[in-house]
């Protein structure tokens, strides 16, 4: 790749990237994601077309609270299904093109979260276009959202073949209690002030595609170039928490109500109120939690031993910052991803450690440039697996691969604390992989003719 093309490609089309991929989406929230399937590929361009003046760009105001985002986002099945040719098909990435349910096996995703056990259609052939919009509330959603699920209900050709609402809890937090959302990567030229201003903001290519990446190259680009440059994959996994046996595990083995609350944030790696561990390490700070100038602004270096916020914590693990700067052995820039997740099911009251056999959880979104070495890695060799912070043995204590021996270790002087048999807590429904266009992509589809 010729350094003038890198330069020509670093200013960021805004105009031109789909906005749920850059803003963040607003709180409170409500939303709905659709799956769809193409059985007529006319009717799939026509679909396209209807839905294009419901999804805005990236250049959209992003002031969170004034807009609803739609994304627009299709399988490798889907591209097949609209007839995308096969040169254009087989330039897209071999996971990509696998599907996230073959690759279940990599991803830790067996037992009960294995892809035979997944939520029908997810995982299946029969997933084509994944439609997601999010708003503040709920008429801005129908606003926007029911638009486009009329475009679907009467289009012959096309079939809504799986719904999930999802919404922001009463408590503005997941179901297990913790606030979500707050670690994100700054982007270059997304003109969004970074929110850890102790790191230098991210090449706009380890993200959206068509821009030089960490690595100063431009990242293998999906052809032709109308459809790979602006875009970026998505990853989606529907995720049920086990909330009551997540609080009973920690009742069990805490004295009363405040070291449980130390026990959770210790595995997290941030307290409920969104408060990290690095800035927070004795009691939570609620104040410093919900403050978005200051809750994100850390680093990990001064804790190499993980007295403050262990090396095993969920938050560490998926992205430990600058815990390995100097040692040479992991690159973090190269592992990073926009999360856009959110939350579905009822909230479990303060206090109940019985299951109501409600299905709840979240529904995990990533994007980014790089399904392998962003997604697969953090979720293979981070939260699968301890090697890299020196315990192989113990997983992700949240959300770790469910054939673990359930161990997490909590460094403390004079002696550490080891949390043994750790049930897994969150259970794999299913998901998929795929792939959100720029505005000129989404048209070139709808125009296509091979
Ligand atoms: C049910 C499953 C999950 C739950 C309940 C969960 C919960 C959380 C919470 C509470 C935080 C801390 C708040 C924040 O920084 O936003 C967090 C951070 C994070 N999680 Fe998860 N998570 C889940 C699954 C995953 C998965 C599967 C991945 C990646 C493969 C992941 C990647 C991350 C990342 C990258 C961060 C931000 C770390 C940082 O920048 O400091 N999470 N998660």
């Amino acid at each position: 790749m010729s350094a003038t093309t890198a330069t020509e490609s670093s200013s960021l089309e805004l105009d031109d990237i789909q906005g749920g991929a850059i803003h963040q989406r607003p709180s409170p929230y409500v939303g709905t994601y659709l799956l769809l399937r193409i059985d007529d590929r006319q009717a799939g361009q026509e679909l396209i077309r209807r839905l294009l003046p419901a999804v805005r760009s990236a250049s959209a105001p992003s002031d969170p609270a004034q807009n609803a985002w739609v994304t627009v986002a299709f399988t490798y099945q889907g591209f097949k299904a609209l007839g995308v040719p096969k040169a254009s098909l087989d330039s897209f990435a071999p996971e990509f093109r696998q599907g996230m349910a073959a690759r279940a096996a990599e991803l830790g995703d067996r037992g009960e979260s294995s892809p035979e056990n997944w939520e029908k259609p997810l995982g299946s052939t029969d997933v084509h276009v994944a439609l997601a919009g999010l708003s503040p509330d709920a008429t801005r959603l129908e606003a926007s959202f029911e638009h486009a699920h009329r475009a679907v209900e009467d289009l012959s050709g096309v079939e809504a073949i799986w719904r999930q609402d999802c919404y922001q809890l009463p408590t503005g937090r997941t179901s297990f209690g913790f606030k979500d959302g707050i670690g994100q990567p700054a982007i270059e030229g997304s003109g969004i002030p970074p929110s850890n201003p102790l790191e230098r903001p991210i090449k706009a290519g380890e993200f959206i595609l068509g821009y030089p990446d960490e690595t100063g190259e431009l990242p293998p680009m999906p052809t032709p170039s109308v459809l790979g440059r602006n875009g970026t994959y998505v990853v989606f996994r529907k995720l049920h928490t086990r909330v009551a046996a997540y609080r009973r595990y920690l009742r069990d083995r805490a004295a009363d109500r405040e070291e449980e609350a130390l026990l959770g944030a210790k595995m997290v790696g941030r307290w409920q109120s969104g408060a990290p561990l690095a800035l927070a390490p004795e009691h939570d700070d609620p104040e410093l939690g919900g403050d978005e100038t200051r809750n994100n602004a850390f680093l990990y270096g001064d804790d190499r031993r993980g007295l403050k916020c262990p090396a095993g914590a969920h938050a560490r693990r998926a992205n430990p910052r600058d815990a390995f700067d100097g040692d040479g052995s992991v690159d973090v820039r190269l592992h990073r991803m926009i999360r856009r997740g959110t939350s579905y099911g009822s909230v479990v009251p303060d206090g109940v450690l019985e299951d109501d056999g409600t299905d709840r959880g979240i529904v995990f979104v990533f994007a980014g440039s790089h399904l392998k070495r962003q997604f697969e890695f953090v979720k293979t060799q981070w939260l699968n697996d301890g090697i890299f912070i020196g315990a192989p043995r113990e997983q992700d204590p949240l959300v770790g691969r469910p054939a673990g021996n359930g161990a997490f270790t909590i460094p403390k002087q004079p002696i550490r604390r080891r949390l043994q048999e750790m049930p897994p807590f969150v259970v794999t429904r299913g998901g998929e992989y795929c792939f959100a266009p720029g505005l000129r992509g989404l048209r070139w589809l709808s125009e296509l003719t091979t």
